[in-house]
């Protein structure tokens, strides 16, 4: 198996550039066996939260592969509901709780809610206990950076946001690099329900490396320098999506997929969410 990519983040943490995402994946065995599957296809970063319901399933998983806790990437986050009711280092606990871990890679604000100024604040109490190895935030615009970076000492680690080839948010994305903050690509494959893997366009460039229009467009992520976060609740497709690092896409093949941008969302707006 080819050597997977690393980033190493702004605090000196490295993270493994792709990562299995479990939005979506329902809690017990389906969890547990996505997990589990990523783990022996050689992941060695797994992206949860609090909301996706699953966390106890993501410890069980990790525990189960047998993999060494030390050596995999664990990233929770902190929902909206406890953001706004300043329960920042209590609901960290209980995330912990379920995972059953005494430490996370990475915990994330996972939207800007009313408070995330508070919880800013919780994230770097528990970043300095260390309990949590980089902290970092999700769903943030630039002029939710712009107003933390004008306010702490402490820099985010990440700003995972929505990214794939119809909506790339290459802005944002250039705007946190040069800001020395990483990105993830949450719906980094247009997300479930969408039409973008069945782009002929996609598959055209596949085949030109025997690749599939997913193993495309993750690979199109890891080359902008962007972590992706896959999510497949099939194995056969958890492997294929970290089968990624045994190609590259050439200059031209890069601006053929990043011709595919429509501008559009497929999922929520971080300036009017309403959850
Ligand atoms: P499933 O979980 O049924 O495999 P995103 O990562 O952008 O959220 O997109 C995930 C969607 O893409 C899910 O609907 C997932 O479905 C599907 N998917 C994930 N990997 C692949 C793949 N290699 N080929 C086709 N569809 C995939």
């Amino acid at each position: 198996m080819a050597i997977q990519s690393t980033i190493t983040l702004n605090n000196g943490t490295v993270i493994p550039q792709v990562g299995l995402g479990v939005f979506q994946t329902p809690d017990g065995a389906t969890t547990v066996d996505a997990v589990t599957v990523a783990l022996e296809a050689g992941y060695r970063h797994i992206d949860t939260a609090m909301i996706y319901g699953n966390e106890t399933s993501v410890g069980e998983g990790l525990r189960r592969s047998g993999v060494p806790r030390g050596d995999v990437f664990v990233t929770t986050k902190l929902w909206n509901d406890d953001i706004r009711a300043h329960r920042g280092q209590a609901a960290f606990e209980e995330s912990l709780e379920r995972l059953g871990l005494d430490y996370v890679d990475l915990y994330l604000i996972h939207w800007p809610a009313d408070g995330w100024q508070q919880a800013w604040d919780d994230l770097q109490a528990i970043y300095a206990a260390g309990r949590a190895k980089a902290i970092g935030v999700s769903n943030f615009q630039r002029h939710h950076l712009e107003e933390l970076l004008a306010n702490s000492d402490v820099r985010p680690a990440v700003d995972q946001i929505e990214s794939s080839p119809q909506f790339a948010n290459q802005e944002l994305i250039d705007f946190a690099h040069a800001q020395g903050i990483d990105v993830e690509a949450w719906s980094p494959l247009g997300g479930t329900g969408g039409n973008l893997l069945s782009d002929p366009r996609l598959a055209a460039i596949g085949a030109k490396y025997g690749k599939s229009p997913a193993q495309v467009v993750i690979r199109w992520h890891i080359q902008r320098g962007v972590i992706v976060l896959p999510k497949s609740t099939h194995a056969e497709r958890i492997r294929q999506n970290f089968d990624v690092f045994d190609f590259n896409l050439t200059g031209e093949d890069m601006a053929a997929v990043n011709a595919i941008n429509t501008g559009r969302r497929n999922g929520a707006d971080p300036d009017t969410f309403d959850f």
